[in-house]
């Protein structure tokens, strides 16, 4: 594709949320010797791709600018790079792209092989561009705080905070695979939703009740797939099970401090802060449970590539519901 060049969306500096999103026409990329080069069909945007322009990740992401943001895509195959054997063109897939990278916000995209997976026919690109970030984070959470998917585990008792959200509505199905009982907190518009997917108790975040975690059953609590911010350990502490965890998937500076106490003082209760790791078997475990209609993808909105602002303010509100998806 030399010379060709491309539709993308690109941010030049840190801060100016959507509205300092523009509109390009740049080449295509290149794939290097273990990558492959997209055509991109959709994307989902994740609340780190706006953390990241906001700075938040600085001096780390973006490596430089300008930058095209996202990192959760499907598309198919066009190119591969010289190293390239498992995958060719016409292959439909989904990637994670690499962070330093982005590139998800364009036409075309290149992405490592070590995080493509193929997509099967049944799993459309939306779906399938939804998984990436969010229900890896989702899956690597509750294996963090014990659940099994093998059915070995214990039926133990899990909390979901904002299980309305883009991971949350993942971590809901899958601990549901998982034989956990599943209490759930979301907003009273999401309520018979997130019972839907399964969810075996679901309390409104915004009642007095809801702000108490606590389990309408009088359920303690073995794990927390902790997805809302701003929730004290104070509040978390009295409904945890005697070894109950908390995996905290956006810790602030006071929870890691936390954590780090209470593994010092061998406190039987635990705060874990979790940044999910890329790996390439829990892609493909997840987009086979869609495949076989055991895990949905919920999407919030669409927009096309021409109205990817109108997604990324979406997504800065946070109050979407599943996902947010940006078609190419
Ligand atoms: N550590 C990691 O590796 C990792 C990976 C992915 C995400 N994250 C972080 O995890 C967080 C969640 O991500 P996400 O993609 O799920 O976000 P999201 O999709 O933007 O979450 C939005 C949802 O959260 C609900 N919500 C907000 N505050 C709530 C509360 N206090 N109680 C209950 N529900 C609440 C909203 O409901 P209403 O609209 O009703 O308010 C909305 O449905 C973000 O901070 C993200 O950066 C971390």
């Amino acid at each position: 594709m030399a010379g060709a060049t491309m539709r993308a969306v690109q941010y030049h500096g840190y801060g100016g949320g959507a509205a300092a999103l523009k509109h390009v026409e740049i080449p295509v990329p290149s794939p290097k010797k273990d990558e492959v080069l997209l055509k991109v069909e959709a994307a989902s945007i994740n609340p780190v791709d706006w953390k990241i322009q906001k700075g938040m990740l600085r001096p780390f992401l973006p490596p430089k600018f300008p930058f095209i943001p996202v990192t959760d895509v499907a598309g198919e195959i066009v190119n591969v790079g010289s190293g390239v054997t498992s995958f060719k063109p016409g292959d439909k897939v989904l990637s994670l792209l690499a962070f330093g990278q982005g590139g998800g916000l364009a036409e075309y995209a290149v992405a490592p092989t070590s995080q493509t997976v193929e997509r099967p026919p049944e799993v459309s690109a939306a779906e399938a561009a939804g998984l990436p970030i969010a229900a890896t984070t989702a899956l690597q959470s509750l294996k963090r705080g014990g659940a099994k998917f093998d059915g070995t585990g214990n039926p133990a008792n899990v909390l979901i905070t904002a299980a309305s959200g883009g991971v949350g509505l993942y971590a809901v199905q899958l601990a549901k695979l998982a034989n956990l009982h599943v209490t759930a907190t979301c907003g009273a518009r999401n309520i018979e939703l997130v019972k839907s997917l399964g969810a075996d108790e679901v309390l409104d975040y915004k009642t007095p009740e809801g702000a108490s975690l606590k389990s309408p059953s009088g359920k303690k609590y073995d794990c927390v797939v902790h997805c809302a911010v701003g929730i004290g350990w104070s509040t978390f502490e009295p409904n945890l099970s005697p070894n109950g965890n908390v995996i905290d998937i956006t810790p602030n500076f006071s929870a890691i401090l936390n954590s780090a106490i209470k593994k010092l003082t061998f406190s039987k209760k635990q705060l874990v802060p979790l940044l999910a790791i890329p790996k390439k078997e829990d892609l493909k475990y997840l987009v086979e449970l869609v495949k076989e209609g055991k895990l949905k993808t919920v999407i919030d909105s669409k927009y096309p590539l021409s109205k990817a602002e109108e997604a990324w303010a979406k997504s800065i509100e946070g109050h979407a519901t599943g996902k947010i998806i940006v078609e190419m």
